[in-house]
């Protein structure tokens, strides 16, 4: 299939969260940047089919899957019926890897009506927002607001998306497990973990001040800073249970081959590893291509 001429189209980007995943779940701040690779909807007259070959999906408005409810609560935050419409999806990024492809899914969707019916930009996102709950239960937003910007940004359940400058541009290798998570139950887990056990709430605390401190390191242009920070991050994720053998694989090969800082991105359960490797990008890329994993370079800061 292809874009038919009477279509319109949408862009939503992926994303990486650099720091304060998890705790941002709970109130902390978060670091986050949308990136060059995404989803583009194409949105044409039809009979309610969604579909995204690239992730073998195949769904209908409204019907029991996910992404079939996800998208009739999208259509109807945009007051849109949605029954003559059809959707068809081009992904650059792998689904459930931490790389936020369902709400890259959801904002490029709700572009791409926004075209038809007039929507504004705040729609857009509370539309993104209503998908991204069928998706993943209690979501703090952040995915939904970086699919939107596209940039670097820091985030708080209470302030939203707010835009951070970079001095800059900075290079993240991105390696993938393989694996495929489901966000909403690493969520709940450790939620779950934190009820039962009080030290690990303290744990959530530390990661918003992880966050902060990223902040500052990006803000003085210090990426060695920022690096040491991953590792850190890295530790009290582990700590709360959602890292994964092939994620401290990944995480260990990178600083073998020179990575000064790195970290599983997202949900962790699966999904990907973040790494701040400078010169030695392409080292890091080789050796996780060496045992198996796939990984790519992206750049923030690229406007
Ligand atoms: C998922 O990309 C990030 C989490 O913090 C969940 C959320 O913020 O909604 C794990």
């Amino acid at each position: 299939m292809s874009a038919s001429p009477d279509s319109t189209t949408g862009f939503g980007h992926g994303k990486v969260i650099l720091l304060g995943e998890h705790s941002v779940v709970f109130g902390q701040p978060a670091v986050a940047a949308g990136i060059r690779a995404g989803v583009r909807a194409h949105v044409s007259p039809g009979n309610g089919a969604l579909s995204a070959p690239a992730w073998g999906l195949e769904a209908q408005v409204g019907d029991d899957s996910l992404p079939g409810q996800a998208l009739r609560q999208l259509l109807d935050r945009l007051h849109t019926e949605g029954a003559g419409l059809d959707f068809w999806l081009e992904s650059e990024i792998p689904a459930r890897a931490g790389l936020g492809s369902s709400a890259a899914m959801a904002v490029a969707i709700a572009r791409a009506v926004a075209v038809r019916t007039g929507a504004s930009d705040a729609d857009v996102l509370a539309a993104a927002a209503a998908a991204e709950s069928v998706f993943h239960r209690t979501p703090s937003g952040i995915d939904a607001a970086a699919a939107c910007r596209g940039r670097l940004g820091q985030f708080d359940k209470q302030s939203g998306w707010q835009d951070l400058p970079l001095k800059a541009p900075l290079e993240l290798c991105i390696g993938l497990s393989g694996q495929a998570h489901d966000t909403g139950a690493l969520v709940a887990g450790v939620a779950d973990l934190c009820a039962s056990t009080p030290v690990a709430r303290r744990l959530i605390d530390t990661m918003g001040d992880v966050a902060r401190a990223g902040m500052d390191a990006l803000a003085a242009g210090d990426m060695a800073a920022l690096a040491r920070l991953f590792n850190m991050a890295q530790g009290l994720l582990s700590g709360v249970g959602v890292s994964t053998p092939a994620l401290d694989d990944l995480v260990h090969i990178a600083r073998a081959a020179g990575a000064l800082g790195a970290k599983l991105t997202g949900a962790g359960g699966g999904g990907a590893v973040i790494a701040i490797a400078a010169e030695h990008s392409d080292e890091v890329l080789r050796k996780w291509r060496a045992k198996g994993y796939y990984g790519f370079t992206t750049t923030i800061g690229h406007d």
